[in-house]
């Protein structure tokens, strides 16, 4: 039912500077594959084919990811390498990829905004690859999907943080309505310690309907100057209706470097103990 999903990646990734000076930092391998890539397979597990990238300068190597490199293929051809190669293939063979790019980077609302001519009037799925998620049982987009079949309206993913860490996300205030599902009444980009409605922290994990772009295009710059897909919500939560679903798995927050490395050694030691 959804068929397409948006990634956000327009990103200078400063954090992981100088790494990231010539390599989008969607690229960047987790043992040995690419961020992006651990996205598109949570997409695919979730029954969606339909990928939507929004890149930007400097951003060309995720296009070469998802398309076939003739001379490396040719060359490992027949060899005990070729292998490592079909996990890509496969979803080359199973999804479609298109890109648009986001001209100036203006927060992560602008980068959805920017996706609309991607996207068009159907609902579609978010993923933030820098928050690599394993899910416990589904995938986290998958479990999102069917909260979504259940309450047709606008999804995000939680899950309970510090309070010393909410400064760093979305924060939700919500009523409980079922089992790990609650009903978002507020919503705050992220606020200091003592302005925070509560310690549920959005996570890169977003199902949106499409009347989110018209929301964003009414939606003032919000924190740090930039459009903030979580003003937007907040919008939708009080016209109208949004859920917030914790998930069920882990979640490693890439974007930092000590997510990075918590989450290399998690899936290397899991790669270990399956004989790989
Ligand atoms: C974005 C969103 C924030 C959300 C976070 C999840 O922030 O603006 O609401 O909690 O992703 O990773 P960013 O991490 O891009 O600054």
């Amino acid at each position: 039912m959804i068929k397409k999903c948006l990634f956000p990646a327009a990103g200078y990734g400063s954090r992981f500077l100088p790494a990231t000076k010539s390599m989008p930092k969607e690229i960047l391998p987790v043992v040995d594959t690419p961020l992006i890539q651990y996205g598109v397979e949570e997409a695919l597990a979730a029954g969606i084919h339909e990928m939507a990238f929004v890149t930007g300068r400097g951003k060309r190597a995720l296009e070469d990811h998802f398309d076939i490199n003739y001379e490396l293929e040719h060359q490992i051809s027949g060899t005990d390498k070729e292998g490592l190669l079909k996990d890509i293939r496969r979803l080359i063979d199973q999804c479609t990829f298109s890109y648009t790019r986001q001209i100036e980077m203006k927060g992560l609302g602008h980068a959805i905004l920017t996706g609309e001519t991607l996207i068009g009037k159907e609902p579609f799925g978010v993923i933030l690859a820098d928050d690599l998620c394993e899910g416990q049982g589904d995938g986290v987009m998958a479990q999102m999907m069917r909260v979504y079949e259940k309450y047709r309206c606008c999804v995000v993913a939680i899950e309970e943080v510090d309070m010393d860490e909410v400064h760093k996300y979305g924060v939700i205030a919500g009523k409980k309505v079922d089992q790990d599902i609650f009903m978002v009444s507020d919503m705050v980009e992220k606020p200091e310690r003592d302005a925070a409605p509560s310690n549920l922290a959005i996570i890169g994990r977003y199902i949106l309907t499409p009347d989110i772009f018209d929301v964003l295009r009414r939606t003032e710059t919000g924190k740090g100057g930039e459009l903030q897909i979580t003003d937007a919500l907040k919008t939708q939560a009080r016209e109208g209706m949004v859920v917030a679903c914790r998930f069920r798995g882990k979640r490693f927050d890439c974007g930092s470097v000590n997510g990075f490395v918590e989450a290399t050694n998690y899936f290397y030691r899991k790669r270990k103990s399956s004989g790989k």
